[in-house]
């Protein structure tokens, strides 16, 4: 078992002065925002203006007035990033060769945007409780998303960005996603950093792709590779897979998964396994829907969404072979977003498909039917509008 990559940042403790005496709560790099170089503390009295020309200079402001009034602060640092990068803002790239730079200025403003919006910092006590005017009691979203703090007679500093993050994904967990290939009625419920198939159609395409035959006279094995919600384990199970193994790098995931299933009443049928990418053995099915993206993770919650240097996507094309039985199928569930961005292109994944030692069996597609695929104005519409998910039926060669 590789445990190397834990899902879950470390907490430090962080230090500041406030009325002339020490302070320390802890802190946790769970975002894009770095560990705080200076914190001060403010209230209803800060102007916005001054609260946001202190955040870009690097200090973060705990909240010491009503709660209300510092989620109204956040709005007010918001419109400012608005205003500031409506000038800035070039027109929507249409040309996929602009779109790699086009990219990487919408990734840039987005990591400038996370910065400053989370410089309002809330403070609670060692059982989530926030003694602010006006504090809802959210305990149990912070403790589904960040668990028990260290101990001590420390609090915690939470951004209040991040607080509402945290108390969207609660919201989220327990309404849970319809999942129609599932059955009528069944849903999938994400946990708090955790990848959520709201984007389900690449669900349809494997719920149709025929199951190959390979191991089905041994007992029907299948592999979930980066099982997140494990809502392909619980797909697998429904479509008469008697045992799936279900991997992830993040405990959160695997937690996730295993909460699915136990709802789906498929949890004998899965065995859940915390390593990178395979686990040991051969299967007559290995399915994987890696990241999409290639690009730096800033945060953990990236690491659903992109694939630093294609490690993930790569690592599955080169371990497949070694761990399929003879006759078995790898699918690879991949949007092409990134060749119309420009980040990757077609040519390189059937180079790396052909070096694998894999052939291409068979390929389904589907277009995505998400709202950002009409939203004209977003900076990357046109390679949106063109993007296609792909479910690839690999083999040996
Ligand atoms: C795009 S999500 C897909 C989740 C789920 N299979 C689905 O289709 O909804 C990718 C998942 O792969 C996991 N992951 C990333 N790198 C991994 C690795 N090297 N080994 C195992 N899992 C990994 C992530 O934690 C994440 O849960």
């Amino acid at each position: 078992m590789n445990t190397e990559s834990s899902s879950v940042p470390a907490w430090t403790l962080l230090q500041w002065q406030e009325l002339g005496q020490p302070r320390q709560a802890w802190w946790r790099n769970e975002s894009a925002t770095a560990l705080p170089r200076k914190v001060q503390t403010a209230d209803d009295r800060m102007p916005a203006d001054q609260a946001y020309r202190l955040i870009c200079e690097g200090t973060a402001l705990a909240w010491r007035g009503d709660f209300h009034n510092a989620r109204q602060l956040v709005l007010a640092l918001g419109r400012r990033l608005d205003r500031k990068s409506r000038g800035k803002q070039a027109a929507p790239v249409a040309s996929p060769v602009g779109f790699p730079q086009a990219f990487h200025l919408h990734r840039q403003a987005q990591a400038q945007r996370a910065r400053v919006l989370s410089g309002v910092l809330i403070e609670f006590d060692a059982q989530w409780c926030c003694a602010l005017r006006r504090a809802p009691d959210w305990r149990q979203a912070c403790e589904e998303a960040w668990g028990a703090l260290p101990g001590g007679e420390h609090g915690v500093l939470i951004p209040l960005r991040e607080l509402l993050g945290a108390v969207g994904a609660h919201e989220w967990r327990k309404k849970g996603v319809e999942i129609p290939a599932l059955g009528a009625k069944a849903r999938i419920h994400a946990h708090y950093g955790v990848f959520s198939p709201v984007r389900g159609e690449y669900l349809d395409l494997l719920a149709r792709a025929p199951l190959p035959a390979a191991g089905k006279d041994q007992a029907w094995e299948a592999w979930d590779i980066g099982t997140g919600t494990g809502v392909i384990s619980a797909l697998l199970a429904k479509r008469g897979v008697q045992k799936i193994v279900a991997t992830d790098m993040s405990e959160r995931a695997l937690a996730c998964a295993r909460d699915n299933l136990q709802r789906l009443g498929f949890e004998r049928r899965a065995q859940l396994v915390h390593t990178d990418l395979f686990p040991e053995g051969r299967s007559g099915l290995i399915v994987c829907n890696p990241p999409w993206l290639p690009g730096k993770t800033a945060s953990l919650l990236d690491q659903a969404i992109y694939d630093e240097d294609s490690r993930m996507l790569r690592g599955f094309l080169q371990g497949l072979a070694g761990h399929l039985l003879p006759g078995g199928e790898g699918w690879l569930i991949l949007s092409d977003l990134a060749e119309h961005l420009g980040l990757r292109s077609r040519e390189s994944l059937l180079a790396w498909i052909a070096e694998a030692g894999l052939q291409v069996l068979g390929r389904e597609d589907i277009r995505p039917r998400h709202g950002k695929v009409q939203d004209s104005g977003d900076a990357l519409h046109a390679a949106r509008a063109a993007e296609v998910t792909s479910l690839w039926r690999l083999g040996m060669r």
